[in-house]
């Protein structure tokens, strides 16, 4: 039986200076393969609304499909650590809202920790989610939820007032008790200040190098993601076209009853 990652492990990491590894898991079979290879983190993230829905964006995840996404997550892990996405207006309504959706997340569904963008603006949310002993991650740069408010999927921060508000989202994230910050999309040298700024780890997407660890999302690294891959994925497994094979040859062996044979039949 492996131990059990808790936030005192991610913490422990930061102070060491070690890498912090987190993917992102929708299901069981990929949450396992995940689990036994090592990695700190899983992330049920509301990225799963993209990748596995085939929506354009995470607007339209639910709750429901977080609690349900993240079960099967947590029956496939047995060490990471599991962070639950806030979905869109899981939290941004009210703070009871917020607080009975994260006690959700970790009663219902088993995550240990839950995720919510915003900085500033979701202290008071950080706050009452931190206060009912629920771990919570930040989450801000390009958050995803704000698609229609900053005009499409772009880099964050590369004015200098879009990043002194960073700045001081991260700082108020801090403060407001979130252990962990995730930043995405924002140039790697505000990213490095930002992470030299603040004594929680950083966990980076498209925000360079200088991060306390990085993110990305499993269907991207693994080249299924076919549509659209942003610039800061890179692909560690090549598996559109051996899946597509392993199809092909399916429907070619059934088409010429060559499938199946004795080996795969009852006598
Ligand atoms: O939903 C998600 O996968 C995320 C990561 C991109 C950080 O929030």
């Amino acid at each position: 039986m492996k131990k059990q990652k808790t936030v005192l492990d991610i913490q422990n990491m930061y102070a060491n200076g070690d890498k912090i590894t987190m993917l992102t898991a929708y299901d069981y079979p990929f949450a396992r393969l995940m689990d036994q290879e090592g990695i700190d983190i899983i992330l049920v993230g509301d990225s799963v609304g993209c990748v596995v829905a085939g929506y354009d964006n995470t607007l339209p995840v639910t709750m429901d499909e977080i609690v349900y996404h993240t079960k099967a997550v947590a029956r496939g892990s047995e060490s990471a650590f599991i962070v639950a996405d806030m979905p869109f207006l899981s939290y941004q309504i009210d703070l009871r809202d917020a607080c009975v959706n994260a006690g959700r997340l970790i009663k219902e569904a088993g995550a240990h920790a839950v995720k919510l963008e915003g900085g500033v603006n979701m202290v008071n949310t950080i706050k009452a989610i931190v206060n009912m002993d629920i771990p919570v991650v930040g989450h801000i740069g390009l958050t995803p939820q704000s698609i229609h408010r900053m005009g499409g999927y772009k880099v964050q921060g590369r004015r200098d007032e879009q990043a002194q508000q960073l700045l001081a989202d991260a700082k108020a994230v801090e403060q407001a008790g979130a252990f962990a910050l995730v930043l995405e999309g924002i140039p790697a040298d505000l990213a490095q200040q930002i992470t030299e700024a603040i004594s929680i780890p950083t966990i980076g997407i498209g925000a360079g190098v200088n991060c306390s660890g990085q993110v990305l999302v499993i269907h991207d690294i693994l080249g299924l993601c076919e549509k659209y891959s942003p610039k800061f994925v890179k692909v560690y497994a090549d598996l559109a076209p051996v899946i597509r094979e392993g199809i092909k040859n399916y429907i070619e062996e059934v088409r010429s009853e060559k499938f199946p044979t004795d080996d795969h039949s009852f006598h």
